[in-house]
C-alpha cells in the first residue's frame, strides 16, 4: 500500500472524523531529511476545530497512536513525524508486487472515456517534429490515463480540409507530374505547395484560382474530389509507415474533411441562439475578454478551422460521452483552443470545463528554429532510422552475440527519442541532439533500457520465479534498497501527478531515478551471493525490472529483456 495512505489511514482512526483519508493525503508532507522520518503531518490543519495549540495537537497524537506499522511517530513542533517500519514496509511492497507484476497499482475500470485528439499532421505536408512531440505525448497519457481506469480514444483530427487544397490543385493543374507523385508523394506534393506559394506572391489571380477550386471542392466537384482524395491517400500511406515505426495506433482518424456534412448543424444552433454576428461580410461570435471575435464563415461562405473544431467537439461529446477531452497540440495554437472552449460555453454547454488544450514547446536544432524554407528540418523517417542504426553500433560493441539484435536497435533506436522528448517537461522545448538521445549514459531511454535489461540477466542466472520467492522471506535491510523500496512505494502517486497534470515527464523522470538507485544498489551488493536476504535482495531486483518496464511501457517504449 502506498505510504501516505497507509498514514492516514491510521491517523485518521484518531481523529472522530475531523479528517478524512482523503483530506490527510493531502496534507502529508515528506520531511527534507529523512533523519526526520518518512511522512510528516502538520498539526495546524486541525488548531481551528480542536482549538488547541498546533504543538499540544502533535504531542498528544504522539502519544495515543499505537506504532503498529510504525517504527515510531513522533512530535516535532507542530508536526507529527512518522516513522515507517523497514522491514513491514519492505515486505508489503515487494509482496504486492510480486503477486501482481504488471498490473501493480493499475485501477479497474471505471467506465469513463478520455477523448485524446493527438498527432493530427496535414495531409500533403511533411509529418513535423511538432507532430511527433503530439503523437508521442498523447500516446503516453492514453496509456497512463488507461492505468488509472479511463477508458482512452486516440483520435487522429488529420489536416485533409482547408484552402492550402485549393492552392495544391492549382499548383498540380499547373505543372504536377502524377509519376513523380506516386513515387514520392509528399516530397512531390511538398514541392508543388512551396512552388505555387512563391508564384502566387507576384501573381495574384493564383490566389483567386485557389478559393475557386476550395469552394469547388467544398461544394463536392467531382474533379476536385478525386484530385483531393487522391493527395490525402498517397499522404496516409507515408504517415502509416511512421505510425507503424512508432508502434502507436489511432481508434479514430476522422479528420477536419469528416466535418464537411456537420457544420451546418453547429452553424444553425449558433444562430440559433443568437450568437452569430456579421463583420466585414463574414460572420463571426464576439467574445468578451479576447483580441479578436471567432470566425465562422468567410464571406464566401467557406469554413475555417475553429467551425469544423466546434463540430468536432459536439460530435465527440455525443459519440463518446467523454469525461474529459484532451486536445495535445502546439502551444502557438492556444489563442484557438481559448476560443473553442470560449464559443462552446456561450453555446451553454457545461462540458467545455472538460475539454483541456495540453500545450507543447518548441523543439530546436543546433539551437536554431526549425524551417522548412531554410532548410533546417528534421525529417522523421531518415531520423529514426540513423538513431536505430546508432542503437545498434552501440549494442554490436557491448553485446556482439546479441540474438536479436535489429529487434533491440528498433526498440532502443525509437525509444531513445520517445523517452528524450517525454522526458521534458511538455512546456520546454529541446534541442534536438541524436547523439545525447541515443547515449547509453545520462537520463536517456536507453540508460534506463539497459538497468532493466541487466536485471533480467540477474534474474535467468537464479532462475527467479515470482511464485516461489514470495513465499521466502522479503527482509533486506540495507540503505540502498530502502531507497528503492521508497521509489516503488511512491509509483502509483507518481502516475496519478502525471495524469493530473498531463505530463508524462513525470515518469520518464522517476524511471530515472528508479534505474539510477537501482545501479547504486547493484554496485553495493552482490545480489546473487548465498545467504539470508538472497530471495529477498532477487524479489527486490524484479519489483524494480517490473516498475521500470510499466513505466517505460506508459511512455511509449519497449523494454528488451536482453541489450
Ligand atoms: N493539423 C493541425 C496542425 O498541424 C493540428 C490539429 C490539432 N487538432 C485540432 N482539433 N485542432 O497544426
Amino acid at each position: 500500500m502506498n505510504d501516505k495512505l497507509l498514514v492516514a489511514q491510521a491517523l485518521a482512526t484518531y481523529l472522530d472524523g475531523a479528517l478524512s483519508v482523503d483530506d490527510i493525503t493531502n496534507l502529508l508532507e515528506t520531511p527534507k531529511k529523512s533523519a526526520l522520518g518518512d511522512l510528516a503531518f502538520p498539526a495546524f490543519s486541525l488548531a481551528k476545530t480542536l482549538r488547541q495549540a498546533p504543538n499540544q495537537i502533535a504531542a498528544d497524537l504522539a502519544e495515543k497512536i499505537s506504532p503498529e506499522n510504525f517504527e515510531k511517530v513522533v512530535a516535532m513542533g507542530p508536526y507529527l513525524n512518522f516513522f515507517l517500519d523497514k522491514s513491514a514496509t519492505v515486505s508489503a511492497v515487494l509482496a504486492e508486487i510480486l503477486r501482481d507484476g504488471e498490473n501493480y497499482t493499475t485501477q479497474a475500470q471505471n467506465g469513463e472515456n478520455i477523448a485524446i485528439d493527438m498527432s493530427s499532421p496535414n495531409i500533403a505536408k511533411p509529418f513535423s517534429i511538432g507532430h511527433l512531440r503530439s503523437t508521442v505525448i498523447g500516446d503516453s497519457l492514453a496509456k497512463i490515463y488507461q492505468k488509472i481506469g479511463y477508458n482512452p480514444i486516440k483520435i487522429n483530427h488529420l489536416g485533409d480540409w482547408g484552402k492550402q487544397f485549393g492552392m495544391l490543385i492549382v499548383a498540380y493543374k499547373k505543372y504536377g507530374d502524377e509519376v513523380a507523385i506516386r513515387k514520392n508523394p509528399i516530397a512531390e506534393l511538398l514541392k508543388l505547395y512551396v512552388q505555387i506559394n512563391t508564384e502566387s506572391a507576384d501573381d495574384p489571380t493564383i490566389d483567386i484560382e485557389a478559393r475557386e477550386w476550395f469552394l469547388k471542392l467544398e461544394n463536392g466537384d467531382t474533379e476536385a474530389l478525386e484530385l483531393w482524395q487522391w493527395f490525402r491517400d498517397e499522404s496516409l500511406v507515408e504517415f502509416d509507415r511512421i505510425y507503424t515505426e512508432l508502434g502507436v495506433v489511432f481508434d479514430s482518424m476522422n479528420g477536419e474533411a469528416f466535418y464537411n456534412d456537420k457544420m451546418d448543424e453547429i452553424v444553425a444552433i449558433l444562430d440559433e441562439k443568437g450568437l452569430l454576428t456579421e463583420s466585414n461580410g463574414a460572420t463571426v461570435v464576439e467574445l468578451e475578454g479576447f483580441e479578436n471575435p471567432a470566425l465562422i464563415k468567410k464571406s464566401d461562405g467557406a469554413t475555417l478551422y475553429i467551425t469544423r473544431d466546434l463540430s468536432a467537439a459536439l460530435y465527440r461529446k455525443r459519440t463518446y460521452k467523454f469525461a474529459k477531452s484532451l486536445y495535445v497540440v502546439g502551444n502557438e495554437q492556444s489563442g484557438h483552443f481559448k476560443q473553442l472552449k470560449a464559443v462552446l460555453k456561450k453555446m451553454g454547454y457545461d462540458w467545455a470545463d472538460d475539454i483541456f488544450h495540453v500545450p507543447f514547446g518548441l523543439v530546436t536544432k543546433d539551437g536554431k528554429k526549425l524551417s522548412t524554407r531554410k532548410g533546417n528540418v528534421i525529417l522523421l523517417e531518415p531520423t529514426i532510422d540513423e538513431a536505430v542504426k546508432r542503437a545498434q553500433a552501440q549494442i554490436e560493441a557491448k553485446n556482439p552475440d546479441l540474438a536479436n539484435k535489429a529487434a533491440v536497435a528498433h526498440a532502443v533506436g525509437v525509444g531513445a527519442i520517445k523517452f528524450y522528448d517525454l522526458k521534458n517537461e511538455r512546456l520546454n522545448g529541446y534541442d534536438f541532439n541524436l547523439e545525447e538521445m541515443v547515449s547509453f549514459e545520462g537520463e536517456t531511454g536507453p540508460y534506463v533500457q539497459y538497468a532493466h535489461a541487466r536485471i533480467q540477466s540477474i534474474l535467468r542466472k537464479a532462475d527467479f520465479k515470482p511464485e516461489n520467492a514470495i513465499t521466502g522471506s522479503l527482509i533486506v535491510t540495507d540503505d540502498e534498497s530502502w531507497a528503492i523500496i521508497k521509489l516503488l512505494q511512491a509509483f502509483d502517486n507518481v502516475v496519478a501527478r502525471a495524469a493530473r497534470t498531463f505530463e508524462p515527464s513525470a515518469i520518464a523522470k522517476y524511471a530515472i531515478n528508479l534505474a539510477q538507485a537501482f545501479n547504486k544498489y547493484y554496485a553495493h551488493t552482490r545480489i546473487l551471493d548465498d545467504n539470508d536476504e538472497k530471495n529477498a535482495r532477487l524479489a527486490l531486483a524484479y519489483a524494480t525490472g517490473v516498475v521500470l518496464k510499466e513505466s517505460l511501457r506508459l511512455l511509449g517504449v519497449d523494454a528488451p529483456v536482453e541489450m
